[in-house]
């Protein structure tokens, strides 16, 4: 008996699994109802007295060896099976880019197009008072934009106002600075308009200056040239149309060559062959001396452009309201673009 006891216990020495089914086979075998143990103890009721005490003690020895064997056999087999979730020869999960918004996009290749000309990038606040969104810029006393339905006033304080256009920050910047002056402003602009597929109550313009001596309305007109064919192919023809703003003078509408069927007059110039892009002009005298620029030495132009019309006509999206919704499945349009 003693031997067999010897062999089982070298037996659980030796034996090594990881595999929890081998492990519990293994358990059975020796701590089972029939196992192992309960036979040795049944047999043990049978051996004379004097030898009890030290095979008892082995056999006790074996069941404690055993046990301590099962338990340390199982923990390790956990570990092993909680690495073992970790698959690392999984493919990886895929890794989702973001995309710049169409506006950016735009804002971007309008400043780049500029940059080119030598034109700086400044901006202003958004918040601003009534001088630099309409005074100075010779609007006068009872025009219809300083109207509430217009313009938000913040706290109904006539003085405090988003402003409507960023032709404030051509205002700002002559204040701040003498010519030559060669600046783009890009930013938000806020009207109080009802939200629908043609109007919105936030949108983006860029504002343009160029301030020095002998600037002439050709000058303006050669950069809106440039501008246009950078913009929209070398093939794009401009229109300059009469009309007016309080800050130019003489005031000009720019129209390009429909970018849809190049001229020929389709559904979206309306049969023109023509699109409307932005307003421009010789910065009016009033304001130059408002900003204590001398009208007598300098000149100037500027144009204003709103960003959301370029890119309709860039990616032809006509509902304005996509443009402020960040619907994604909108936005992963622009995707391949940077
Ligand atoms: N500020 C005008 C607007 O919001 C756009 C504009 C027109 C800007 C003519 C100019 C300009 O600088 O010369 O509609």
């Amino acid at each position: 008996m003693i031997e067999n006891i010897e062999q089982y216990l070298e037996e659980i020495e030796n034996f090594q699994s990881t595999d929890p089914e081998e492990i519990e086979a293994f358990r059975v075998k020796y701590l089972g109802r029939k196992g192992i143990l309960n036979s040795l103890f049944a047999e043990f009721k049978e051996i004379p007295n004097e030898e009890k005490p030290k095979v008892g003690k082995q056999i006790n020895e074996l069941k404690e060896k055993t046990q301590n064997k099962v338990n340390e056999l199982k923990s390790v087999s956990k570990k092993k099976k909680k690495t073992q979730e970790f698959d690392l020869t999984l493919p990886s999960y895929p890794f989702e880019t973001g995309s710049r918004h169409p506006i950016s996009l735009t804002r971007k290749k309008i400043i780049k197009i500029f940059s080119n000309l030598g034109f700086t990038i400044s901006e202003g606040p958004e918040m601003e008072d009534d001088w630099h969104v309409f005074s100075a810029l010779n609007f006068p006393e009872a025009h219809p934009a300083r109207d509430m339905q217009d313009t938000f006033f913040i706290d109904r304080n006539p003085d405090v106002l988003l402003r409507t256009h960023t032709s404030s920050v051509q205002v700002r910047v002559m204040k701040n600075s003498q010519p030559p002056i060669r600046t783009i402003s890009p930013g938000r602009v806020f009207r109080n308009e009802a939200i629908s597929a043609r109007a919105h109550c936030i949108f983006h313009q860029v504002e343009g200056l160029y301030v020095d001596k002998d600037v002439s309305f050709s000058d303006l007109k050669q950069t809106l040239i440039y501008f246009a064919k950078e913009m929209f192919g070398p093939d794009t023809e401009i229109r300059l149309r009469p009309s007016f703003f309080p800050f130019t003078e003489p005031s000009a509408e720019l129209d390009i060559s429909c970018t849809l069927c190049g001229g020929e007059g389709c559904n979206v110039c309306k049969y023109t062959g023509f699109l409307e892009i932005l307003g421009c002009g010789m910065v009016d005298p009033n304001v130059l001396e408002n900003c204590n620029i001398d009208s007598t030495k300098y000149t100037g132009f500027a144009f204003g452009m709103g960003i959301e019309r370029i890119a309709q006509l860039n990616y032809n999206v006509n509902d304005l309201r996509l443009y402020f919704e960040n619907d994604k499945r909108f936005l992963d349009q622009f995707k391949s673009e940077f």
